[in-house]
C-alpha cells in the first residue's frame, strides 16, 4: 500500500478540487439562489457593494501574500548559509503604529462604503402605486398577506414584474408572532430580522419575471431549514388575474361534501381559515387556495394529491416538530378530507 505523505494528500486534493467545484457549482445552478445574479435595485446595490468589498479585500490579500512569499523566497534557508538566526526585534513603535493605523483605516472605508449603500436603499420612499405585502413569520412558514386587496396565502409572495419604465416596487412589512426568523431572498434583496413585537420594512422591485427562491436565515427551531418560501414574479396583466382568483372565496363543491363537513367537524378550523365557510383559525395557514400553492409545509414537499395526503395523516413524517398534530383519521376520513382540499384551489 502506498503511504500517504503530506505531500501525496497535498496532490489529491488539488486533483480533486475541480471535480469538486464543478459538482457544486452544477447544484448551485438547480437550486441554490445566489448574490451574483440578482434581478432587483437592493440587489443590484448588494451585488455592488460586495464586488468593492472583494476589490478592497482582494488587494490587501495580494499585496500581504505576495509580501509574505518574497520574503520566505528571498531569505529562506541556503545549504551552507552559516549566519544562524536573524537579528531579534523587541518592539518597534512605529511600526506598531503603522499596523494598528493601516487596518483601522480599512476598516473605517469599508464601514462607510456599506453605510453608504444601507442608506440608498432605506431612504428610498413609497411611491404611489406600490404593493404593500405584509409577511409574518412563524414556527415554521410564512405567512403573506395582502392588506389592500384582501389576500392571505403562505410560503409564496405573487408580485407584479417592475420595469424601471414604469416601476411597480413591492414594499415588505415584516413581523413575527413567535421567535426571530430572517427573510432572505437573495436575488431580490438583502436579509431583514423579522422579529416579534417589531415591524421591519423593505421592499423590492424584481424587473425579470420568473420564481425566486428565498429561506429563512436565522435559526428558529427544529425545522428552520424548511422554511423556504417562493417569490413569483408575473407580468402586470398575470398579476392581476391572480389576484381576483385569491380574492374569491373558496369554492363549494357538492362532490366533497363529506370532507367538507370533516374538515369543519374537526379541529382543523381552529387553526386554518377557508374563506366563504366557518373556517377561521388563524394560527396556520390560509387554506382558501390552498392547491394554487406549489408546496406544502414550507417547501417540505411539493402539493401533490399523495403528498397532501401523508400531510394531513402525520405531518410529522414528513416535518419532524411541525405543530400540526396528526388527527389520527382512518383511511376514509383521509380520502375525504384530501378531495376536500384539492377543491380549494
Ligand atoms: Cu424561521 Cu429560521
Amino acid at each position: 500500500m502506498t503511504p500517504v505523505t503530506p505531500r501525496r494528500a497535498v496532490w489529491a486534493f488539488a486533483l480533486a478540487l475541480p471535480t469538486a467545484l464543478a459538482s457544486i457549482a452544477a447544484a448551485a445552478e438547480r437550486t441554490t439562489p445566489s448574490i451574483f445574479d440578482p434581478v432587483s435595485t437592493p440587489a443590484f446595490a448588494i451585488r455592488e457593494l460586495s464586488y468593492r468589498v472583494f476589490g478592497i479585500t482582494g488587494f490587501i490579500f495580494v499585496v500581504v501574500a505576495g509580501l509574505a512569499v518574497y520574503t520566505l523566497i528571498r531569505f529562506r534557508s541556503r545549504a551552507g548559509d552559516e549566519r544562524g538566526e536573524p537579528p531579534q526585534i523587541y518592539g518597534s513603535t512605529q511600526i506598531e503604529i503603522a499596523w494598528t493605523v493601516v487596518p483601522l483605516i480599512i476598516v473605517v472605508v469599508l464601514f462607510l462604503v456599506t453605510a453608504r449603500y444601507i442608506y440608498g436603499i432605506e431612504r428610498r420612499a413609497m411611491p404611489a402605486g406600490a404593493l404593500e405585502v405584509t409577511v409574518v413569520g412563524h414556527q415554521w412558514w410564512w405567512e403573506v398577506r395582502y392588506p389592500g386587496l384582501g389576500i392571505v396565502t403562505a410560503n409564496e409572495i405573487h408580485v407584479p414584474v417592475s420595469d424601471p419604465a414604469g416601476a411597480t416596487p413591492t414594499f415588505l412589512t415584516l413581523e413575527s408572532v413567535d421567535v426571530v426568523h430572517s427573510f432572505w431572498v437573495p436575488q431580490l434583496a438583502g436579509k431583514m430580522d423579522v422579529v416579534p413585537n417589531k415591524t421591519n420594512r423593505m421592499w423590492i422591485d424584481p424587473r425579470t419575471l420568473g420564481t425566486y427562491v428565498g429561506q429563512c436565515a436565522e435559526y428558529c427551531g427544529t425545522q428552520h431549514a424548511w422554511m423556504l418560501l417562493l417569490v413569483v414574479v408575473h407580468p402586470r396583466d398575470e398579476f392581476e388575474r391572480w389576484v381576483a382568483a385569491q380574492r374569491t372565496p373558496a369554492r363549494d363543491e357538492v362532490a366533497a361534501r363529506a370532507g367538507y363537513q370533516l374538515f369543519h367537524s374537526l379541529a382543523c378550523i381552529n387553526c386554518h381559515t377557508v374563506r366563504g365557510t366557518p373556517a377561521n383559525g388563524v394560527f396556520g395557514p390560509d387554506l382558501t387556495h390552498l392547491m394554487s400553492r406549489r408546496t406544502i409545509g414550507a417547501g417540505a414537499a411539493s402539493n401533490t394529491p399523495e403528498a397532501l395526503r401523508a400531510w394531513v395523516d402525520d405531518p410529522a413524517a414528513i416535518k419532524p416538530g411541525a405543530l400540526m398534530p396528526t388527527m389520527k383519521l382512518s383511511s376514509d376520513e383521509l380520502n375525504h378530507l384530501t378531495a376536500y382540499l384539492l377543491t380549494l384551489r
